[in-house]
């Protein structure tokens, strides 16, 4: 029995995980993502919209009680994404990818280039707005609850307004990203149907077994 088995048992939850691996497929195999990382793609995309919304208010608001209140939302969605993005990459690292076998090399190549920038702007984008904060000698609050103190002890507004600059212009690079990227998503389902099964394999529907 191993750690993962003894925690499951401990819980009490070992029906439950059966039943729904015997529904679902939770890992990836040649034709989906798989369960988990299509939740996480699709909780994440929604959070990251949100986001947007929420950042690109806040570089037309000038100082109010209402525009800190949108930083503490901002920070709090902003920090959550960066925990999700974190687990969903090492998720990533060990699920069994869908096939890109009968997809044309350029197409193969071009997502999977678009797909590792993207990742790269979900951590760096949080960490620099986390660094902008501290270098600005203030704390974090999340959700209102938990408080992510200061771990630097040194404040350097200039630093942090040149972080703070980074950050607007990488999430403005994110948006165009993830513009293309739903182009590309449905460019495929609409203009070619879907004949490589792209979209089908980040739906709900492609994670049924088949018994
Ligand atoms: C993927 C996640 C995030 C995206 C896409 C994002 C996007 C943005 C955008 C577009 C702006 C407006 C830029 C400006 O006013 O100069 C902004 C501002 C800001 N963000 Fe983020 N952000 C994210 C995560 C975070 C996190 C995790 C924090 C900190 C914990 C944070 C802290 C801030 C702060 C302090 C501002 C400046 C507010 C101001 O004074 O105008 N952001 N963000
Ligand atoms: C309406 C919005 C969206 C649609 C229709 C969409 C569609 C898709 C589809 C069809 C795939 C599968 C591609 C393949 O199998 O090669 C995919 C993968 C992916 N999408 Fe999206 N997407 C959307 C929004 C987003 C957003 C906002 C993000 C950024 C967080 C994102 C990040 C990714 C990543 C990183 C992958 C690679 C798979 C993974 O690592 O989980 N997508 N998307």
């Amino acid at each position: 029995m191993n750690v993962k088995d003894v925690i499951i048992n401990l819980l009490g939850l070992k029906l439950i995980y059966l039943k729904i691996k015997m529904i679902f497929k939770y890992r990836g195999s040649k034709d989906t993502w798989g369960l988990v990382a299509i939740l996480f793609h699709w909780i994440l995309a929604i959070l990251l919209f949100i986001q947007f919304a929420s950042g690109i208010r806040l570089s037309t608001l000038n100082f109010s009680s209402i525009k800190l209140e949108l930083i503490d939302m901002h920070q709090s969605i902003g920090s959550l994404i960066f925990i999700l993005v974190f687990i969903r990459f090492l998720w990533r690292v060990n699920n069994t990818k869908p096939s890109n076998n009968n997809l044309p090399y350029f197409h193969a190549t071009l997502s999977h280039f678009t797909h590792l920038t993207v990742y790269f702007l979900l951590f760096s984008i949080p960490i620099l707005g986390i660094f902008y904060n501290w270098l600005s000698d203030l704390e974090i609050i999340l959700f209102g609850i938990i408080t992510i103190s200061n771990i630097l002890s040194i404040e350097n507004d200039e630093l942090a307004d040149i972080l703070i600059e980074i950050h607007f212009y990488f999430a403005l690079l994110l948006m165009l990203i993830v513009f293309i990227h739903i182009c590309a998503a449905f460019y495929h389902l609409i203009i070619i149907r879907d004949k490589y099964k792209i979209f089908h394999r980040m739906g709900f529907n492609s994670i049924k077994e088949k018994f």
